[in-house]
Formats: C-alpha cells, structure tokens, sequence
C-alpha cells in the first residue's frame, strides 16, 4: 500500500490588522485582559470587498507555485470553512474554477476548528487508496463576518485568513502516520451561529437579535478544549506506540494560549516542541493549523524527516488529531 504526503503549503492573510487597542475603542476590553485570558495581540480582517474564496485562492496559488504545477493538475479540493461565500454552490466550486483545476472533484467540509486536519485526514486516504495523486486541502475563514463587534465575549477572539496543504503519493512510511478524530454533538449548543441555516431562516427578527454572528459559552468551551486536547494526543501516540518525546513538533489549533499550554503540559511536551502564533492571527478557526505550519517552516523549526503532531477541538463539538512525518 502506498503512503500519503505533504508536499506543498500556502498561505494568505489579509494586510489589515486589528489590535487589542483598536478593541478598546470596541467594546469594554482591554489588551492586558485578552492577552491573560487568550494570548491573542492582533488579527487580520479582510476588507468588505474580499470573501473566503478569494483568500482560499491565494492560498491554492501560493502552494500551487512552491510545488511547480499548474491548477489543472489538481484531482481534488477540499475547502474547509464555516464561513463560505454562499450557501450553495460549494466555495469549493469557486476555487476550482479560479484556480483552473479543471476536472476536479470537490467539496466543502464543515467542522470549524477541527475542518483542516478532517480535510488533511480525508485526503490523506484518497491518496493512500490510489484514487488521486494530488489533493489539495484548503482551510479559510473569513471569521470577522460572522463577529458581532459590539459582543466582547466573541470579537477579541477571531480572525481571517487562509493556508492550504498539498497532499501526493508517497512511500509506505512517509508522509501520513495516522489520525483519531471524533465529534460530539452533545456539546452543539456551546458554540454555534444560531440563524440563516434551514432551522432558523434569515428574516428581520433574526438579522435584529443578531442571529446570524457567533454565540459561545465560553467556560463550557474551554473546559471541554482543554481537556480533549490533551486526550486526543495522549491516544493517538498511545495507539502508535509513541511517546510524546517522540515528537519533534505540536502544532495545535490556535484558540486560546491557555487550552495549548495546558495540553503541552499535560502531555509532558517542552515549550520548544510547541509552535504558538495566536498572539498574531488569533483564532482563524480553519486556518489555524497551515499558518502555524508556515510559522514553523519559515522559523526554522519545522524540517524534512520532523514528527509533527497536529490536534484541534472546534465548534460541533470537532476533535482531531494527526501524525505526519514532514517530508520537504
Ligand atoms: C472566551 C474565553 C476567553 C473567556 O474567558 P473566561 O476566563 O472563560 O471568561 P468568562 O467567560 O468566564 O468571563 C469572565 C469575565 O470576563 C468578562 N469578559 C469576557 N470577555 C471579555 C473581554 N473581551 N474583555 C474583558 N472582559 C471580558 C466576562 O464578562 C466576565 O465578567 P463577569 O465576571 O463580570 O461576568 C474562554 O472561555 C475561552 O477561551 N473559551 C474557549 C474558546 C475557544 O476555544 N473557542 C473556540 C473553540 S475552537
């Protein structure tokens, strides 16, 4: 049986940037409160005119030119978002269009912040089944159109960006190790956009009651990331034999400062074994994990023949862990 591997990462974030202190002017915050609670400094905010496609584009084209192949050589996109330019057609019609990948199959795949290990995971046994050779896993989040600005609870906590991963054929060993991933919809009510979907549908009551942004209960969240964090990476090591030593990397999604320190802790990792970047995006929900990745490149920090662990708990609730042997 063949292997699967990443081969190529791209990323976009737009230029505008959103500080604590612009925040302040918000609502009552302050940026010693969300640094404390959160850990999050800035974010980037795309301008009115560019939706999530247009940054899940950018990012396509920017692992389409490290790896050196046109859009057409791509099989399939998956596009994972919770904030798509429309409900239907699929944003990754859009992008499949733009991008040229003509012949393409592709969808979008709706698990928040644990969308882009489920995409890398999918794509990863498309590959290993022999059914593709190139499979392109996009996460992108225009999250600053689903905030409710006046909402303190919500609007220090997100922003918008985009990074995709490329995922070919490899030899038996390489690339992929494995994954666990679950959901729990008993936790469904703790974090979720309430209108606009087939429940709730858009009207003036629902656009008044400021139905159509991101509600939380913020404690039940935490108290259920923390906890799932660290077990999902305790598991999937146990399952493979491994030891958290035996990680070079943990690349976890970027929600809160609190929930990585606490599950690098338990698991027993050293802070040089654990990439942070949320005190510069925040939590970009999809993007999280291929912006960390690229952080962690560009740093140095991240090199051929490295163990990464990556781990998400998102809105679902979504859990999801994966081992990958980095391979470029
Ligand atoms: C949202 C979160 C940062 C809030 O932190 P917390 O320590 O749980 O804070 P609480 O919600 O209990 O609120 C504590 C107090 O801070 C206040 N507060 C909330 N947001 C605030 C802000 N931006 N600035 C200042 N005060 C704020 C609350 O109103 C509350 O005040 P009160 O005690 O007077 O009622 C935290 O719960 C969290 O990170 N949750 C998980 C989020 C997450 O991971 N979501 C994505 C999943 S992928």
């Amino acid at each position: 049986m063949r292997g699967a591997k990443i081969t190529a990462l791209g990323c976009y974030v737009p230029p505008r940037v959103l500080t604590n202190q612009d925040l302040e002017k918000l609502v009552d915050t302050s940026d010693e409160w969300i640094m404390q609670r959160v850990g999050i400094r800035e974010r980037h905010i795309a301008p009115p005119e560019m939706a999530t496609s247009d940054m899940a584009v950018l990012a396509a084209c920017a692992t389409l030119a490290q790896r050196g192949i046109p859009g057409s050589d791509i099989e399939a996109i998956l596009l994972c978002t919770v904030t798509p330019d429309m409900m239907f057609p699929s944003t990754a019609c859009l992008v499949q269009n733009r991008i040229g990948a003509k012949g393409a199959w592709g969808f979008d795949l709706v698990a928040a912040c644990s969308g882009f290990l489920y995409g890398l995971t999918t794509a990863a046994h498309l590959v290993i089944a022999g059914a593709h050779k190139n499979v392109l896993v996009i996460g992108a989040d225009t999250m600053s159109r689903i905030i409710d600005y006046t909402d303190r609870s919500t609007c220090v906590l997100f922003g918008d960006g985009a990074g995709a991963m490329l995922v070919e054929p490899a030899e038996p060993g390489e690339g992929f190790l494995g994954f666990l991933n679950e959901i729990d919809g008993a936790g469904g009510n703790f974090l979720k956009m309430p209108a606009g979907g087939s429940r709730l549908p858009a009207s003036a009551e629902t656009v008044a009651n400021h139905q159509h942004f991101v509600k939380q209960e913020g404690q039940q969240v935490f108290k259920y990331a923390v906890t799932k964090m660290y077990e999902i990476c305790r598991d999937l090591l146990y399952r493979h034999d491994l030891t958290p030593h035996d990680i070079k990397l943990f690349i976890p999604h970027q929600a809160n400062l609190r929930v990585i320190t606490a599950a690098a802790q338990r698991l027993g990792l050293r802070d040089d074994q654990v990439i942070i970047n949320i005190d510069r995006y925040g939590n970009t929900t999809a993007a999280t994990i291929p912006l960390a990745a690229r952080d962690a490149l560009e740093g140095g920090r991240l090199k051929k023949g490295d163990m990464v662990l990556f781990a998400a708990v998102g809105a679902g609730f979504t859990v999801g862990a994966n081992l990958w042997k980095w391979e470029y």
